[in-house]
């Protein structure tokens, strides 16, 4: 069977069950996951934009809400297939990312407030502010320079937010991180060293003025195509614990919850929360690989995820299904359902297969469709 990739031709008819969701790079290439908005910012755990459009097609009606909404590839593709969407996310960042990234756009009022930055950028002197600890140890002065002079910069525009992630971005890029650390680096590097990532010396960056205007340009052009695609539908971010937060009425749920004891997702963008000075709800996280994955890391996290899950159930129309794509190597959703008023309706696996880089491992993804 070779792996499906008609996307635009699923209906609420369309048997899923005779479909390969198993893409190999030559199926779905990156460029295609990673098409337009969704590449405005690194972010890991991430899903399948495609994966997404493949299960709205088949079961979304009107409005979709993703409790888990990270950095928003659900309300990206929601909005594209002219579907309401609300997300929700404990990390404020991930918050914004997702706004920035399903915002409307007066396109051509964001073309010539971005250039004005730009030339700005280059009149504006050097800043004096200092930042904090954190970005004097994990930038090179003239990058923190460069970024804070940035910073100062974008504050009062019209589109504010947006160059925000430009910022964090390039933060993210001008750290002081190895190439082959740049998920989780641990200390920073302060001359030549053997990379691991290209096989060769290399040198930690010392500006992050080249980072700004790529990323500027790269974003813009982003937008612009996401632009043309998005349907004039409304989309809501909540910031809160998806445990408690009252949640508007929906039909359809689609998510990909946290995996437990992978990922701390305030943590991994830290240099964010300190650039934009954001606070952090870390204890409100499921699964956080900070509590990793022992027997009670497992059972706080099965109790978490039914909690969210009882809560959507609260809000969503009878009838309406929940599609939650999870790795499930420890067994913990087999009978989560009938704990939060849910029957199960279809179970997929999928073999996700890495590329390339030092995160290359494969492994399997459960695609969990449950109806209320
Ligand atoms: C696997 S990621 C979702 C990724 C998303 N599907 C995407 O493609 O970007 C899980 C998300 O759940 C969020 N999260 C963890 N605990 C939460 C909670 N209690 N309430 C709401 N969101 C939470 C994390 O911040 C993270 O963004």
């Amino acid at each position: 069977m070779q792996p499906f990739t008609r996307f635009s031709s699923v209906t609420s008819k369309t048997d899923l069950a005779r479909l390969d969701f198993d893409w190999h790079e030559k199926d779905l290439p990156e460029r295609d996951r990673t098409k337009h908005v969704h590449r405005l910012h690194p972010y890991l755990g991430k899903y399948v934009p495609q994966l997404v459009e493949v299960f709205l097609r088949k079961y979304a009606r009107r409005i979709v809400l993703d409790p888990f909404s990270g950095s928003g590839t659900t309300l990206v593709e929601a909005s594209t297939l002219g579907f309401d969407a609300v997300g929700v996310d404990v990390s404020l960042f991930n918050c914004l990312l997702a706004k920035v990234k399903t915002d409307v756009y007066d396109v051509q009022k964001l073309e010539r407030e971005a250039r004005d930055i730009a030339q700005a950028f280059l009149d504006e002197p050097a800043s004096d502010e200092a930042g904090t600890p954190y970005l004097r140890e994990w930038l090179h002065p003239r990058s923190l320079r460069e970024l804070l002079r940035f910073r100062r910069l974008i504050r009062g525009r019209r589109y504010e937010d947006l160059y925000k992630v430009v910022l964090c971005r390039s933060a993210r890029s001008a750290r002081l991180a190895p190439h082959h650390e740049l998920d989780f680096p641990k200390e920073p590097v302060s001359g030549p060293y053997r990379c691991r990532k290209h096989s060769r010396l290399c040198r930690p960056t010392q500006g992050a003025a080249k980072f700004l205007r790529r990323y500027l340009e790269d974003t813009l052009e982003r937008v612009r195509e996401y632009a043309r695609l998005r349907k004039p539908v409304s989309v809501r971010l909540l910031h809160g614990d998806a445990r408690s937060l009252r949640l508007p009425l929906v039909d359809t749920v689609m998510t990909s919850p946290p995996y437990v004891g992978l990922i701390d997702y305030h943590e991994q963008h830290r240099y964010a929360y300190e650039l934009l000075g954001l606070p952090r709800h870390d204890g409100s996280e499921i699964g956080p690989a900070s509590r990793g994955s022992s027997r009670k890391a497992k059972a706080d996290y099965r109790e978490g995820i039914a909690a969210v899950f009882a809560n959507c159930a609260r809000r969503l129309e009878k009838g309406g299904h929940a599609v939650i794509v999870v790795g499930d190597r420890h067994d913990l959703y087999s009978d989560l359902h009938k704990e939060c008023g849910f029957e199960l309706v279809d179970r997929f696996e999928r073999h996700v297969n890495r590329r390339t880089g030092l995160r290359s491992h494969d492994f399997y993804e459960s695609i969990l469709v449950w109806r209320r």
